[in-house]
């Protein structure tokens, strides 16, 4: 939604009496904005409050928080209205002035614990809808009170859009100006941004400041710093870790039939796919054999498609207050809608949203599915999601549903021609040559073995070769991989089983 719409969206809000709305956020400033700019053609008043400002008349943008000009105290600063800074008090004053306005409280849901403050909030609102006035209350993490949050309407407030990182950036170099060059030209100040998006407006301010004055220009390389910097954000937050195409090193052998199909939908985010109304690819599961590279897969297809990838950790979604494990989710899938197109990847879906044995999680696993899935089905964003699990018997039918991913696919223990690929990949990366060793002896020998055993296996061998002081070669190879027992042998019926139910099912990777 740009902003724009934005504004819209809240002026429709505040006209057709919805006396409460509620902003998730911490950017106050663009809270202030969005007000602003409706109010405009609204022609109404707006209060703010805080506890430790009591309610004061907003008098608009009076700071330009990039001048540095001191205004003496008392003039032209926003007249404090006595006796307003207890949470009840600003109600009963609001109440009793009767004026028609847009009220803003900041950080106020945690006071409506209280049962006296919430009533006289609820009197409020009934006044509010005859009067056409409107509270709103921002905060991070808002719960409310269930009387109450009925009686409310949630404002999505957008993490910042390109327009509005593009004016922070040259605000930012205004507010540096002597202090660093601009060696940067208008393409790759949108290189930046699109760095910069999923960025709240501070984040992307500081992150810009600092890469500027860090060696006193703003330069092309700086995109790496941004997408370094975002990476630890957005990795802080907690919900999604990020990996851009650009540092994503991974590495498929085989898989060939996915390769093909992947070819084939890529299409699907092109151009001319828009111009034909096509719908874009929604995504794909990948089941199977462990360590046969399905999370590799996930990752292939970001770097091949040259896209972020975002990994939705569904562990910690999990919250212990009801509706805020959903509310995570949310803000995970908003985040990866801002950085579209972009891949998310939800590894070993079955453990975060599937059935579990006792309903010891209230059924929140089942709620969580149950959002995903909407969402799977509504998506307009460029997200491409990639899911992956091991345990089909976890997994809720519904989700194995035709139309609900574009494709399912069953990953088995690799083939010969496989093998052969996942040597090589793996040989060359710890600096061997292939050539040196008797690969059809070594593709023999590992029937049976997976992607990531077949890995063990060499790390294995080269550390004993380190140790024994002798080159690494075909020989070593093979006694490492003869003293190994591979899952297809420890875990024999579990994996009969995993290929009777997905073998004539889904798709095979090759
Ligand atoms: N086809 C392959 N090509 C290259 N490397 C592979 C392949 N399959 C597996 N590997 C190696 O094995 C490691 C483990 O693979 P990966 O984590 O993708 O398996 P997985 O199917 O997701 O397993 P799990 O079910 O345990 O999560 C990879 O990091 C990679 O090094
Ligand atoms: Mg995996």
């Amino acid at each position: 939604m740009s902003f724009a719409s934005s504004v819209r969206h809240f002026q429709t809000l505040v006209l057709s009496f919805h006396g409460m709305v509620v902003i998730e956020t911490v950017e106050e400033e663009r809270v202030q904005t969005l007000i602003n700019a409706a109010v405009n053609d609204l022609q109404m008043a707006v209060f703010e409050w805080s506890v430790a400002s009591g309610l004061t008349r907003s008098q608009g943008n009076l700071h330009n928080r990039w001048s540095n000009e001191y205004t003496p105290p008392g003039i032209q600063q926003p007249q404090l209205i006595e006796g307003t800074c207890e949470p009840l008090e600003v109600l009963r004053h609001i109440q009793s002035m009767g004026y028609q306005a847009i009220y803003w409280l900041k950080d106020f849901a945690c006071h409506l614990e209280n049962p006296i403050i919430a009533r006289q909030l609820r009197e409020l609102l009934h006044q509010f809808s005859h009067n056409r006035s409107t509270l709103v209350l921002t905060g991070h993490n808002i719960s409310l009170p269930a009387d109450i949050a009925q009686e409310v309407v949630y404002f999505d407030l957008k993490l910042p859009e390109p327009d509005e990182l593009y004016q922070a950036i040259t605000e930012v170099l205004k507010s540096l100006k002597g202090r660093v060059k601009v060696e940067i030209h208008p393409e790759g100040i949108n290189a930046l941004v699109k760095a910069m998006r999923g960025m709240t407006l501070q984040q992307a301010r500081k992150v810009i400041a600092y890469a500027a004055l860090d060696d006193g220009k703003l330069s092309p390389d700086d995109v790496k710093r941004v997408l370094e910097r975002k990476i630890q954000v957005l990795h802080e937050e907690g919900l999604l870790d990020y990996i851009p195409p650009e540092m994503n090193p991974a590495q498929l052998g085989g898989f060939n039939g996915l390769k093909a199909w992947l070819t084939r939908a890529r299409m699907g985010f092109s151009a001319q796919a828009r111009a034909f109304n096509l719908p874009t690819p929604r995504g794909i599961l990948i089941v199977g054999i462990q360590g046969c590279g399905k999370s590799l897969a996930a990752k292939t297809i970001a770097r091949e498609w040259s896209m972020p990838l975002l990994k939705l950790d569904a562990g910690r979604l999990y919250d212990k207050y009801i509706g805020e494990s959903e509310k995570n989710f949310r803000r995970a899938v908003t985040l990866a809608e801002t950085m579209a197109p972009a891949i998310l990847w939800i590894d070993e879906i079955e453990k975060s949203m599937g059935q579990s044995d006792s309903d010891s999680d209230g059924g929140l696993s089942r709620r969580l599915f149950g959002s995903f899935l909407t969402w799977l089905q509504e998506k307009s964003e460029e997200v491409f999601v990639v899911a992956t699990a091991n345990d089909l018997s976890r997994i809720p039918p519904e989700l194995l549903r035709k139309g609900r991913f574009d494709e399912i696919f069953f990953v088995d223990l690799p083939d010969e021609q496989e093998r052969v690929g996942i040597l090589q990949i793996h040989l060359i990366r710890r600096k061997q040559d292939p050539r040196r060793f008797d690969l059809p002896t070594l593709v023999q020998v590992t029937d049976g073995y997976s992607g990531a055993e077949i890995e063990q296996v060499i790390i294995t061998a080269l550390y004993r070769a380190i140790h024994e002081k002798c080159p690494v070669d075909t020989q070593l190879l093979v006694e490492e991989i003869q003293a190994t027992v591979p899952l297809s042998i420890s875990r024999r019926e579990d994996l009969h089983r995993l290929r009777a139910m997905a073998m004539d099912r889904f798709v095979p990777v090759r």
